[in-house]
């Protein structure tokens, strides 16, 4: 297949609903973002602190084919110019996953064109593509989005192993919920960030946990640290200082995603790094990254900010290069809430 397409622009028609946001795209040889169109939930999920699983699918419905001929258009180009559409089947929201899954399914088969799961989280890691041409495997990629925190070894545009992933809450998840805690709302890990901006980074300590000789991570715990700070705080009738706190909280967090990761390029003597994911687009994370990256000599690579968080451009990327690898799926390929990453 990677001969037959090598003469010639593959156009990939990408579609993305995991969670909150809607989104399709056109993407040309899986590096060139033709048409990025997002239908983002995230106001309507607020007022409940969080995503509501059927509020999601329903508003998916609403948008999710508005949003494709939007890309079709946004890039000047018809369905029939398109190779073959790309869909995100996991991990996700199940009745999420399945409105842009059935989305993709109904126009292959009006079209005849081929489909391509696609898995979420490998989009992920090929929002980086979209952002460096230069960017090509072998590389590590800390994936850190809202559900999941991993370290990828990329030794292939699709041959990913997973070296080491949280065994309890992502570091997202972490930051959510603890903002929700000392009151900023949601989505937290944007108003946790912004609200850390020129605190003490020193001001307040939280556990550690040892993860033994393994790569993975564990957030849990660290979680339940500040959850007890907070409270021996209130039982004192003490304010905590949310800059102080969010700052030393998030530091915290990157100092770990820093540290595992650093013990990845050790162990596979592999120094290119990227980031993958919402949480990011942190900052408290990046200047880790950067201070790393001169102590060890790393070369990093951190997507833009608006391709961290769900987009469907990295649906297209990543659709792209399972495609030119000769993947298509039949038309009853469904939708997997739990899709791991890796064989
Ligand atoms: O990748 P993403 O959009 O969705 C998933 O696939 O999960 O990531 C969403 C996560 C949320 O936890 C959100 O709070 C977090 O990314 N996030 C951030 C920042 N921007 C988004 N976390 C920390 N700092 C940020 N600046």
């Amino acid at each position: 297949m990677r001969e037959i397409m090598a003469d010639k622009d593959v156009l990939i028609l990408g579609i993305e609903s995991s969670c909150d946001e809607t989104a399709a795209s056109v993407v040309k040889n899986g590096r060139v973002i033709l048409s990025d169109v997002i239908a983002s939930q995230a106001d309507f999920h607020e007022k409940y602190g969080g995503v509501v699983p059927e509020i999601a699918s329903r508003m998916h419905v609403d948008a999710v084919y508005p949003c494709i001929k939007s890309a079709l258009e946004q890039a000047k180009v018809s369905l029939n110019d398109i190779d073959a559409i790309a869909v995100t089947y996991g991990p996700g929201l199940v009745g999420a996953l399945l409105v842009g899954l059935s989305a993709a399914k109904g126009l292959c088969a009006v079209s005849g064109k081929p489909l391509v799961g696609v898995n979420h989280l490998h989009g992920h890691i090929c929002a980086n593509y979209l952002c460096f041409d230069e960017l090509k495997p072998p590389f590590i990629c800390l994936c850190v989005s809202g559900g999941n925190t991993q370290i990828v070894l990329v030794k292939d545009y699709t041959d990913l192993e997973v070296l080491g992933r949280t065994r309890d809450d992502a570091a997202g998840e972490a930051i959510d919920k603890i903002a929700r805690v000392i009151g900023l709302g949601y989505p937290g890990g944007p108003k946790m960030d912004k609200a850390g901006q020129g605190g003490n980074v020193t001001a307040y300590t939280f556990s550690k946990t040892h993860m033994g000789d393994t790569l993975d991570f564990s957030f849990s715990g660290i979680k339940t640290s500040a959850l007890n700070t907070i409270n021996q705080s209130k039982q004192k009738g003490e304010e905590i200082n949310i800059s102080d706190f969010a700052a030393s909280y998030q530091t915290h967090i990157a100092s770990i995603l820093v540290k595992q990761t650093v013990e990845a390029v050790k162990r596979t003597g592999i120094k290119k790094v990227s980031l993958a994911g919402g949480v990011s687009a942190n900052s408290f994370l990046r200047k880790a990254f950067d201070e790393a990256s001169n102590k060890y000599g790393l070369e990093l690579f951190y997507p833009n900010l608006r391709l961290c968080t769900d987009n469907a451009a990295m649906i297209a990327s990543a659709g792209y290069f399972e495609f030119i690898n000769g993947r298509v799926d039949t038309l009853d390929l469904n939708a997997l809430p739990s899709l791991k990453l890796g064989k």
